[in-house]
């Protein structure tokens, strides 16, 4: 039977949640919440549930599981008042704003028995699925570094985003994800980090980032979210012992170079307009081969899947809460850097 979710929130993600619930095959729409009236109405005006109240959805028996869509400042609020209701929890990202906070959500969580994870959708995007795949197969060798980007040309949006007090900028927006994606990759094990903010559109909050991510064993991330870049630039870039892979935009395939000989003694300089070049002349077909990877396939509704079967208590969470607590500390430390003009911070 399938499972009664409700969502807080009926904004533009919430929209997404309910959609998304109304075509799965695991749970099923109890209805939504949002605190402005005209949001209610429109859920009604489309055949939706619209408690009228947090407490008159919290207090109905037959929702199991509370998906939360509010802005970011409110989640922890919102999340433990459903938990203490007996529901289990599902936050949107950012999970909440501090480290303490988050804390306070696991430990509800746990008092209540009940699930508790934040919807990192973006491991069934299929660019850093494509990078993963690469990373899991072996087939460039161990991995040296990652970089992954997104960039933008429209700015920071005008809504809470762009406040501070709501837990806007592009940090908690895109890097979380981001972060997530790369440490899925590289693995949690983060040593340190150094970050930069720009503030082009907006003086409040990040509206972009460059961000440093060293990880113990050596490896590093670059990740870095821009507002104000009218060219792109690409996606995923990873460096790896045996060879080397691109995704330029999320639309395109993988493209990968790998290395099948090192050496090569005949070198055809390349002959710029100052001066020639062995070093950096490219390589042809005798030393690397070049090929394209066909995009994984990748199914977003595996996310509730998992929810599901993880209340059922027959699968782990997909997003752990140690999972949660290192990315977010990501970005703790990385307003550390920031404050501290850019300077690396140790985890
Ligand atoms: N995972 C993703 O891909 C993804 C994408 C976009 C947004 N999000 C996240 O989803 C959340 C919502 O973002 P959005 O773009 O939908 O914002 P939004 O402004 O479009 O919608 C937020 C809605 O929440 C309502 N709301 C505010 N406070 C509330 C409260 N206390 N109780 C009930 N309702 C309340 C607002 O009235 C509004 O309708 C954010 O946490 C955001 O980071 C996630």
């Amino acid at each position: 039977m399938k499972k009664k979710v409700a969502v807080i929130g009926y904004g533009g993600m919430g929209g997404w949640h309910v959609d998304h619930i109304q075509n799965s095959d695991v749970v099923e729409l109890a209805g939504i919440y949002d605190i402005k009236e005209e949001r209610q109405e429109l859920a009604r005006s489309r055949g939706i549930r619209a408690y009228s109240s947090r407490e008159e959805l919290l207090a109905d028996p037959e929702i199991e599981m509370v998906t939360v869509a509010t802005p970011n400042d409110v989640h922890e609020e919102i999340a433990i008042a459903a938990l203490e209701a007996g529901k289990n929890v599902l936050s949107e990202k950012p999970v909440t704003l501090s480290l303490e906070s988050l804390e306070r959500m696991i430990a509800a969580s746990k008092k209540a028995g009940k699930i508790f994870s934040v919807h990192q959708n973006r491991r069934f995007d299929v660019d850093y699925l494509a990078m993963k795949k690469l990373r899991d197969s072996g087939e460039i060798g161990e991995i040296i570094n990652i970089e992954s980007r997104i960039h933008g040309s429209r700015g920071i949006p005008s809504d809470w985003r762009g406040i501070k007090k709501y837990g806007g900028g592009m940090l908690y927006d895109w890097g979380i994800h981001l972060i997530d994606q790369a440490l899925m990759i590289l693995g949690f094990d983060v040593d340190s980090v150094r970050c930069t903010f720009d503030h082009i559109t907006n003086e409040e909050v990040d509206d972009g980032f460059k961000l440093f991510i060293d990880m113990k064993d050596g490896k590093n991330a670059f990740i870095e979210v821009g507002t104000y870049n009218f060219i792109a630039m690409p996606r995923f870039y990873m460096r790896a012992k045996s060879g080397t892979a691109l995704i330029t935009d999320w639309r395109e395939k993988c493209r990968v170079v790998k290395c099948k000989a090192w050496h090569e003694s005949d070198v055809l300089p390349v002959e710029t307009a100052a001066g020639l070049t062995k070093t950096m002349a490219p390589r042809d077909s005798i030393t690397v081969d070049e090929y394209e990877i066909e995009r994984p396939q990748s199914d977003v509704h595996d996310y509730y899947r998992n929810f599901v079967r993880a209340i059922d208590g027959k699968e782990e969470q997909l997003v752990t809460h140690d999972q949660m607590r290192t990315v977010l500390k990501v970005i703790m430390k990385a307003f550390e850097s920031v404050e501290r003009g850019g300077d690396r911070v140790y985890f």
